[in-house]
């Protein structure tokens, strides 16, 4: 588990402060404020390496870099490793090599860790595959640092780099993998088949059908996807929802499997503890998958042991994802962690989560900070009809702008029935 990060003069404040809960950790801001920069400094205190440094397909996951060049940039952390011992480090920016030095060797094994970027890019870092020895002062990193798929890759395998003319797999892809799972009816196929159902929305739970040829000329067999809408899809002609959450679910079963597998092969015993960041959980989710999606994910886990306990850190935008966080929440194991821009800074604050209600009232709270959910037209007209209430208006001005209103309020508006409450007691008065 991670408990804190702590940044100084990096990425977008010169100071951040924040600490993590067991459970799951809800980051909310606004566009630019750092919720996935954030999540890729967590990503790299955990792995050590920063995603798109292994993988150059990635858009996203740079290196963090100082927010001010000429000034010390530190970052911070503290974490659990194995058998519970926490451990703080601190980790400096060197500017002529322009990396973050710290101690060397292997990163302190916080569990098997897992990362979906926002782009549908994902990484996984392994401690009974990915950790690396120290020789004298060297790091010696023989084995692949960690696994950093492009969305592509997850579909059609990762490869190892520069292994011409062999191809090297590292991770063979959903496309070959489920449909082996799916023959040998193996526990990676039952694993798989349980995480989808947990991951599906409400009364539409995905399952995989047999692979099917896509077109005449390639050799290419592809897992079919059954929807209750259509014949069964081919998965890389599925939705954009559907495509992120199969590869999520593929991704976790993959992972684990070959955790699993990889530390019977070096004599452990597989990990107890999982880290799942997840960027935009809602990325395109139809708002009745967004309601259920956090709540599947923080149980997710159980579908492949109920040995292992899961920290979650993840980003949103949604106000359904928060709302449907109200039924499970708790603050001993929870928390949701809020940016916002202070005089011009950026600041996190840990907000209480209150059982705030709907979704258009999410909108309007700290998490969201809009004034209205209306359109922007009718909420400046609620605006200037509530400012006309103020002065001694003529009847002809409350005419008007009764008018205006009923041109853009729906009849039964709430806000409408108001309005003419209150229009009828200034007439009263005139
Ligand atoms: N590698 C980096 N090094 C330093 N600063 C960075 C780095 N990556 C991002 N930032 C800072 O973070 C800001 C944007 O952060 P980020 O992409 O995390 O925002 P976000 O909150 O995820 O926004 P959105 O909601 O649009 O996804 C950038 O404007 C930049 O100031
Ligand atoms: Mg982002």
């Amino acid at each position: 588990m991670i408990h804190s990060v702590k940044l100084e003069n990096v990425g977008v404040a010169p100071y951040m402060d924040l600490d993590f809960l067991p459970r799951l950790n809800l980051i909310t801001g606004d566009n630019g404020l750092g919720k996935s920069f954030l999540l890729d400094v967590v990503w790299w205190i955990l792995s050590r390496k920063w995603p798109a440094q292994l993988n150059s397909h990635l858009s996203s996951g740079a290196m963090a870099r100082p927010l001010v060049a000429q000034k010390a940039a530190r970052i911070t952390f503290t974490l659990d490793g194995k058998r519970h011992s926490t451990k703080t480090y601190t980790s400096t920016y060197d500017r002529r090599d322009q990396a973050w030095e710290g101690r060397q060797g292997r990163p302190l094994n916080p569990g098997l860790v897992l990362y979906a970027m926002s782009d549908g890019s994902f990484a996984v870092w392994d401690p009974a595959r990915n950790y690396w020895k120290t020789k004298g002062n060297a790091d010696i990193q023989e084995k692949v640092p960690a696994y950093v798929f492009s969305a592509n890759e997850i579909m059609y395998g990762l490869s190892k780099p520069n292994e011409y003319p062999k191809e090297v797999w590292l991770c063979n892809g959903l496309l070959r993998d489920v449909e082996t799972w799916r023959l040998k009816h193996n526990l990676a196929w039952q694993q798989f088949t349980k995480v989808l159902k947990k991951l599906s929305p409400d009364g539409e739970e995905m399952c995989i059908g047999e692979a099917k040829k896509v077109g005449a000329d390639e050799e290419l067999y592809v897992p079919t996807l059954e929807t209750p809408y259509a014949p069964a899809v081919p998965v890389i002609y599925a939705s954009a929802a559907i495509r992120r959450i199969l590869s999520l679910a593929y991704c976790l079963v993959w992972a684990w499997q070959s955790h699993v597998s990889a530390s019977e092969e070096i004599g452990q015993e597989p990990e107890k503890h999982i880290i799942f960041l997840i960027d935009e959980i809602e990325a395109h989710l139809h708002p009745r998958w967004q309601r259920t999606i956090a709540r599947a994910l923080v149980d997710v886990v159980n579908s492949l042991t109920n040995q292992a306990e899961t920290q979650v850190i993840l980003t949103t935008h949604s106000p359904l994802v928060m709302a449907g966080c109200e039924d499970f929440f708790t603050s001993e194991k929870d928390q949701w962690l809020d940016l916002d821009l202070v005089d011009r800074r950026v600041q996190i604050t840990s907000r209480d989560f209150e059982k705030i209600g709907t979704a258009d009232q999410w909108l309007t709270s700290d998490a969201f900070d809009l004034k209205s959910t209306r359109s922007p037209g009718a909420e400046q007209l609620l605006n200037e009809a509530a400012e006309l209430l103020k002065v001694q208006p003529s009847r002809q001005e409350l005419e008007d702008m009764d008018t205006r209103l009923s041109l853009i309020l729906h009849p039964m508006d709430r806000d409408l029935f108001l309005w003419r409450y209150q229009k009828e007691k200034k007439e009263a008065e005139i």
